[in-house]
């Protein structure tokens, strides 16, 4: 084989096996882009609990709000709620629909406030995998160690806070050790509540799926207009082959 090509391809495995990491353990998430009422959800809850630090920059708001199905009132209120700078004005006023979903917070800012700057999530699904994500929402549990008080069974020492605790409740974790004295045990079912959430664990379930579900259309804008343009080549080509056929039949008529 060509050397170059070699190159290439071992260069491309390093990012075959960060996106498989922890391949096994991890909950089944349920992604379905025809769901708009799921999207919808789970871009409402994106924009009131993970825009105060993470950035969506290469998405714009009026793509959502086109994709979903929103009113020009809903998209309004979805650039409003995300929009958490200080500035002395009304909330949202500068930012105009076609405006990509960026955060106030700096780069310097995130790294000085939770040692990590919080990365942004356009295209966080295709880099992590939609149940990975999954899995990392419903992993978080009380860790008074740590600065934020919160810890996370998928992603030890985690620099993100638990901002979804008042939905899911407080949890702490059943203690279970792996062989290397690390928190074991990725499922709900090992976590401890401690008070009750606003959601039941079923509705939360719900909502990180929501919330899932609308990190992969984000990170796959097009994936759905592909799938169509897919189907309707593939019906061509099928057409097309009857025509040729019957073409080539009509042709070779007379030699036979
Ligand atoms: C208070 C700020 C804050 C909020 C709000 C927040 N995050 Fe985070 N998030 C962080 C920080 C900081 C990190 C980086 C953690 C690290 O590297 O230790 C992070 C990391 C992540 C990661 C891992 C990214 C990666 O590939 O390493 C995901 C996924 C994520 N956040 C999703 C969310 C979602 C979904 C929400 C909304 C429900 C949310 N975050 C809300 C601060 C926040």
């Amino acid at each position: 084989m060509n050397k170059k090509i070699l190159i290439a391809l071992l260069m491309c495995f390093p990012l075959f096996a960060h996106a498989s990491e922890g391949g096994e353990n991890l909950m089944k998430a349920d992604v379905n882009l025809e769901n708009k009422n799921s999207l919808r959800h789970g871009a409402k809850l994106f924009v009131n609990y993970c825009m105060s630090c993470h950035s969506a920059k290469y998405m714009r708001y009026i793509h959502v709000a086109h994709y979903l199905g929103l009113t020009d009132k809903q998209m309004q209120n979805l650039i409003l709620v995300s929009d958490f700078s200080d500035e002395d004005k009304p909330q949202g006023v500068d930012k105009k629909v076609g405006a990509l979903m960026t955060v106030a917070m700096t780069e310097q800012e995130g790294k000085k406030w939770f040692g990590n700057p919080p990365p942004d999530l356009t295209l966080v699904a295709r880099v992590r995998g939609a149940d990975w994500i999954y899995t990392y929402l419903n992993s978080f549990y009380l860790d008074p160690s740590r600065p934020t008080g919160a810890n996370n069974t998928l992603f030890h020492n985690v620099g993100m806070p638990d901002v979804l605790w008042e939905l899911h409740g407080l949890r702490k974790l059943k203690e279970t050790k792996d062989k290397e004295g690390n928190a074991e045990g990725i499922e709900p079912a090992n976590f401890e509540q401690v008070t009750e959430g606003k959601m039941t664990e079923a509705e939360y379930l719900k909502a990180t799926n929501d919330l899932v579900n609308f990190l992969v259309y984000m990170g796959e804008p097009v994936k759905m207009e592909r799938q169509r343009v897919g189907i309707l080549v593939m019906f061509f080509l099928v057409i097309f082959f009857i025509f040729a056929y019957l073409l080539k039949k009509e042709y070779w008529k007379d030699v036979h």
